[in-house]
């Protein structure tokens, strides 16, 4: 049985006094960590007031970081700098990443590698675009992409992994991939996993849908045998339906 996991992407929104409004709201409603992984990826200005004031069932994550230990890298944040100030999850090639901000599936593959070695969890972003939806080329795309991101990853590491699997046409389009198409996709990203692993690996592997979720979709996408859990942006910025979403994994 692989426990779901719930992660919001607040992506560049929330003030200091904002991400404390709510944390405080929704600190003490998350269900039991041993019953589901919740957590909240926030930007890099709050994450030190999020760790402070969180309590146990909650977690809290970033959404990039660099590769290196340490160096000349203006504006850059490491695995360390997260570390020590308690944070535990970290988001690794997220499309906005790769779309915006020219990451590469090779820099990628460096940050999960180093991610690992600093005992973060990574949260790692696969998905096609429309184009590559319509033209049938969706499974080609997640493919290469997975080859080239868990390169030189061992067993042990991607069974700890997760995987969000987040269609680029459905991110904060208010155009959710259907349960069945999302489920579908994961089931795809988890025979890759076998097929580059095995199926002990493939199994333990747990893989998020991202992309529109919302309090009314979530019951579907969690009942599906391949999703494991949600990736969630916009509706992840308000405190009660956060509350909702993660509520809906336990289920
Ligand atoms: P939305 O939930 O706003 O569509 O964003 C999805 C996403 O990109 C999460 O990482």
């Amino acid at each position: 049985m692989r426990k779901p996991i719930i992660a919001g992407n607040w992506k560049m929104f929330k003030t200091r006094d904002e991400a404390i409004n709510f944390i405080l709201q929704v600190n003490d409603k998350m269900p039991s960590i041993d019953e589901v992984d919740s957590v909240i990826c926030a930007q890099f200005t709050v994450l030190r007031c999020l760790v402070k004031r969180q309590l146990n069932n909650l977690r809290i994550g970033a959404q990039n970081m660099h590769w290196a230990e340490e160096g000349a890298y203006t504006g850059e944040v490491s695995s360390s700098m997260l570390k020590s100030i308690g944070v535990t999850y970290v988001i690794i090639g997220h499309s906005e990443r790769r779309a915006m901000f020219n990451e590469t599936d090779e820099s990628i593959n460096k940050k999960l590698h180093k991610a690992f070695e600093a005992e973060l969890s990574p949260i790692l972003c696969v998905g096609e675009s429309l184009y590559e939806r319509e033209n049938g080329l969706t499974e080609q795309l997640l493919e290469g992409q997975l080859v080239k991101d868990l390169e030189g990853l061992t067993k042990e590491q991607v069974k700890s992994l997760v995987i969000a699997y987040e269609p680029i046409w459905a991110i904060g389009t208010g155009k959710t991939a259907t349960a069945q198409i999302a489920d579908e996709t994961c089931g795809f990203v988890r025979s890759v996993v076998e097929k580059l692993y095995d199926k002990e690996t493939a199994d333990a592997i747990r893989i998020q849908y991202g992309g529109s979720v919302k309090t009314s979709n979530i019951d579907e996408l969690m009942s599906m045998p391949n999703i494991d859990g949600a990736l969630v942006g916009g509706a992840s910025l308000k405190a009660d339906d956060f509350i909702t979403l993660v509520h809906a994994a336990v289920k």
